[in-house]
């Protein structure tokens, strides 16, 4: 059929709309018959990292099922639950415009209808380093909702991004030790061209933060190539690092280098022997603050 301006327009609607649900009651009805579900857990304020999260959803198969809560068990008292982007109706054209089956956005009330006094409390050695450490209590927040999605969606598969590279190896430790039977899919970061990862806190930088936040990732990078050609002083690469950003006008809370699995430092011995490693960092920008990482 032809638009006023000659264009085509299909006169069928999309297969399937997305349903919006906000009570566990409404996600229960809602997933009742989905085959084959991938979980995609979101707090909003949803970016191409978050689609290109929804995109390897659709790629498994199945139904998508995307969740957008801003769980206030994982924010200090000092950080920016009050002030975290909102943004109901964006988030929802975004997901209905990536095919996605149900968006699960419950209210507070929702999701914690008397205080969540049960929590999951994921191990020091790996809850209580770097983002933990920084943020006390973060991680506890981050199982227990994650924990109560997954009884609520019951999904086959969960995505989490690379990019919370701490919190990606918190739940598949979680998974693994509670046995759920959830794959848990990890996403590539998603960059943009000068290298600067997607994140919801990028929003918060000013004109001169954005064009100085890429340095962040180049930063990581030059240490990366380093470890690749052959340097295993992994303890002078980091303070290099810290000293490139500090110099550029960074407050640093960390940079290390570390094994994958489970974040801490490699010996000697499994140096020599190239264990897989990841360098992370934090750091603030003005009164942002930013984290990377990368694979090595
Ligand atoms: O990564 C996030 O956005 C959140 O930590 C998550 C996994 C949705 C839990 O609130």
């Amino acid at each position: 059929m032809l638009r006023e301006d000659n264009s085509v327009f299909s006169t069928h609607p999309p297969e399937t709309e997305m349903k919006i649900v906000h009570t566990i009651e409404e996600l229960h009805a809602a997933v009742r018959d989905l085959k084959n579900i991938t979980l995609v857990p979101t707090m909003g304020n949803l970016h191409d990292g978050h689609i290109s999260l929804m995109r390897l959803a659709k790629q498994q198969g199945g139904a998508v099922v995307a969740s957008v809560f801003v769980n206030r068990l994982q924010f200090g008292p000092n950080e920016d639950f009050d002030t975290y982007p909102r943004t109901f109706q964006a988030d929802a054209d975004k997901l209905e415009k990536a095919g996605v089956d149900v968006m699960f956005a419950p209210s507070e009330k929702d999701m914690y209808p008397v205080p969540q006094e049960y929590r999951v409390t994921p191990p020091d050695s790996l809850a209580n380093i770097l983002e933990g450490y920084f943020r006390p209590g973060f991680f506890n927040g981050v199982a227990t909702v994650v924990m109560k999605l997954f009884c609520a969606v019951r999904p086959d598969n969960a995505i989490f991004g690379k990019k919370d590279y701490q919190q990606l190896m918190i739940i598949r430790r979680m998974v693994e030790q509670f046995a759920l039977p959830i794959k848990i899919i990890a996403a590539e970061i998603h960059r943009g061209e000068n290298g600067l990862a997607m994140s919801s806190r990028n929003g918060y930088l000013s004109k001169e933060e954005l064009a100085e936040a890429p340095n962040l990732y180049k930063t990581l990078k030059v240490a990366v190539d380093k470890v690749r050609a052959g340097n295993k002083d992994i303890d002078a690469l980091e303070k290099e690092a810290m000293d490139t950003l500090k110099a550029r006008g960074w407050k640093p809370d960390y940079v290390t280098i570390c094994r994958q699995y489970n974040l801490q430092k490699p010996t000697a011995e499994e140096l020599a022997k190239g264990e897989p490693l990841v360098i992370l960092v934090a750091a603030t920008i003005g009164s942002t603050r930013l984290i990377d990482n990368i694979e090595i």
